[in-house]
């Protein structure tokens, strides 16, 4: 068959792509009614669990047009439906497959048949990255509105992420079955703010399938199909991987010239890795085998290496031997937070290493680096691209990995200028040099821009007045407003980025990068429990915070830690000297004493939910302190 579309969905979370995708699985057959689950591409055990999609998922569909004239002339109040009086004035045999032609194509099929390429990507803006990796592999996109919401901030970001690739891209207005819905408001948003034809929107309804058939009309008329040069030197673009045991790095590629199958010797030109391809297939949305992957295709290599960091997400694939240049991959993804991860046994180290690099196959926008900490031991310093992100990966690790983490506060790397002329940069606070030995700590600081609506620049300078930024041009194009200004990292590496979020109802995205070292008058500030200092609870920070700061972690350790079997301590201290201090009185800690009688099972289930209860936690000295307490930091 030599019809190919490959297209996205791509729309603001909980609108319904994932939805819409399984209807295009039943119409396509590609999987039958009776296996048919909600949600069917969302196979990761935690997106079922939380219904949302976190990795994007591709899968291979055939579709035959059965009766072309019905099929484009059902979407009645499209431009498809200007179709119909040609074809009724020709008199045209629907089943006449050489001579059908609609007067809105600018092809003719000549083959019913087409496979259509499905790359389902997530919603959250946190995983924009992996939208923007399905996007580079494909030609358009299905931008689903939810008739109930309208156009949202990721219905926004996930456009211009397609507009910037030049994408056709097809708005359809989704749960139309719903009732009190407003249709005519989100037509005019999607026409008024995204610039669309009244007669481009589709109206469907994922749940019951209405409109689906006309809309997948619709894209294979309107998506142009790939450019298909099987003759010119193999490029393929890997957007997504993950390691099977068997078949080694599975690499997801969409071909974009020549051909490549199985003993193929390649070459991934970023990292100059060589290897001999296994086999080669297709998402049928599992793996399947075929002979050959060419131009113009979606599927996947299998590359038997068994070292996971040789292939890496945005590089391009050729033929060993052969000349090319590399496609241009995507903008590497930048870590919004970050935060250290440790394991609750000290043992699991290497298990935490070793999962972290699997996972960053999985997970390409995952960036981590060695940490360690006289508290916690030895851990990863690790960048996610925001809280939902952070709290994912964390349940990932635990759950694939079997892992137990504690989350420990985010620092930045301080450059310390001491008083013998040497230098030194820190990140962890139990490294700062004594008080004496100081002349001049500096930290990190960005320059970052923020692209929000003219609605909310107000709100957006006001949050970043509240970061000691430096605001240095303000810019509008339109209804959009750009914000240059200078700012500490430290001020965004914990909850800048969700609070942007909130004031700007979602609208505005940042980018930064890193610029310079500023001085700043910044102290110590130490947290002990039971007279431990315990480095992971303990920061650098600027002096003017350092009181209000310390008396209100003592305080949430104090709700945080658990009573034990004897009297704690909490105590914040600047250079030796304690500026706050709270106590967690003794416990008794004996949870069944108020049982009486003999009612075995609800004592086990109580002693079993203390054990529960007990996961997470790191013993620092005597004490054991739970992974709340690690995280108040971060709230402060
Ligand atoms: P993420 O992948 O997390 O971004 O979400 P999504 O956009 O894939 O949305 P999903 O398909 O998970 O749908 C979200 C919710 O809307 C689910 O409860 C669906 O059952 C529901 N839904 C989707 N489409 C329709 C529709 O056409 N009508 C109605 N009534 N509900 C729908």
């Amino acid at each position: 068959m030599k019809n190919i579309r490959n297209f996205s969905i791509i729309a603001h979370i909980d609108h319904g792509k994932s939805t819409l995708a399984d209807r295009l699985l039943e119409i396509t057959s590609t999987v039958t009614k009776e296996k048919m689950t909600p949600q069917y591409l969302d196979q990761l055990e935690l997106e079922r669990e939380r219904g949302i999609t976190i990795k994007l998922a591709p899968v291979t569909m055939r579709y035959k047009i059965q009766d072309p004239k019905s099929e484009f002339q059902n979407g009645s109040t499209h431009s498809l439906s200007r179709v119909s009086s040609r074809d009724k004035s020709q008199n045209q045999n629907p089943h006449d497959k050489n001579k059908f032609e609609l007067r809105t194509l600018d092809f003719e099929i000549e083959d019913l048949g087409f496979i259509l390429n499905l790359i389902d990507t997530p919603g959250h803006v946190d995983f924009s990255y992996e939208v923007s990796r399905s996007l580079a592999a494909v030609e358009g996109a299905i931008l689903l509105v939810d008739a109930t919401k309208g156009v949202e901030a990721q219905t926004l970001s996930n456009f211009i992420l397609a507009k910037d690739q030049n994408l056709k891209i097809i708005p359809a207005i989704n749960k139309i079955d719903l009732p009190n819905i407003q249709i005519e408001e989100v037509e005019k948003q999607l026409i008024n703010s995204l610039g669309f034809g009244k007669d481009e929107i589709f109206r469907v309804s994922a749940k019951t399938g209405q409109g689906v058939r006309e809309l997948l009309a619709g894209l294979i008329e309107r998506i142009p199909g790939p450019v298909r040069d099987e003759k010119k030197p193999l490029r393929a673009l890997v957007f997504d991987s993950f390691y099977d045991q068997f078949k080694g790095v599975v690499a997801y590629v969409r071909v974009f010239d020549g051909k490549v199958k199985e003993a193929a010797k390649i070459k991934f030109l970023g990292t100059g890795q060589e290897s001999e391809v296994v086999s080669v297939g297709y998402f049928s949305p599992e793996l399947k085998e075929k002979d050959s992957l060419t131009a113009g295709e979606i599927g996947w290599i299998a590359t038997g290496l068994k070292e996971v960091s040789k292939v890496r997400v945005g590089d391009t694939l050729s033929l060993s031997g052969e000349e090319v240049e590399p496609l241009t991959g995507y903008k590497e993804s930048k870590p919004m937070v970050f935060a250290g991860l440790f394991p609750v046994e000290r043992s699991d180290f290497k298990l935490l290493k070793d999962s972290l690099e699997k996972l960053k196959l999985n997970d390409a926008s995952l960036s981590y680096e060695m940490d360690s900490s006289p508290a916690l031991g030895f851990g990863v310093r690790a960048g996610f691209l925001g809280m939902l992100h952070m709290e994912i990966v964390q349940e990932r690790l635990e759950r694939e990995f079997g892992l137990e983490l504690i989350i420990s506060s985010p620092t930045v790397r301080y450059k310390i200028g001491k008083t013998s002329g040497e230098e030194l940069v820190v990140s962890n606070p139990s490294k700062l040099p004594k008080q004496t030995e100081i002349k001049e700590i500096m930290e990190p600081w960005v320059k970052g821009s923020i692209i929000s609506t003219k609605d909310f620049t107000g709100s957006v300078l006001e949050l970043v007045n509240s970061r000691k930024a430096k605001v240095n041009n303000i810019e509008y194009f339109g209804e959009k407003s750009k914000i240059s200004c200078e700012l500490p990292l430290s001020e965004i590496v914990s909850d800048f980025y969700d609070k942007l979020k909130t004031v700007s109802s979602g609208f505005a995205s940042f980018d930064y990068e890193l610029a310079d070292f500023r001085p700043i008058d910044a102290v110590k500030l130490e947290i002990l429990v039971a007279k431990e200092p315990v480095d992971a609870l303990s920061q650098i920070i600027p002096k003017e915070k350092a009181f209000r700061v310390g008396k209100a972690l003592v305080q949430k350790l104090k709700e945080a830690i658990p009573r034990q079997q004897f009297e704690v301590s909490l105590q914040a201290a600047i250079n030796g000297k304690i500026i706050a201090a709270e106590r967690i009185p003794a416990f008794r800690k004996d949870v069944t004493a108020k049982l009486y009688g003999g009612d075995r099972t609800r004592k086990d289930k109580l002693l079993q939910k203390q054990k529960k209860g007990k996961k997470r936690m790191k013993r620092v000295g005597k004490v054991d302190i739970p992974q709340e307490a690690f995280l108040s930091v971060l709230k402060i």
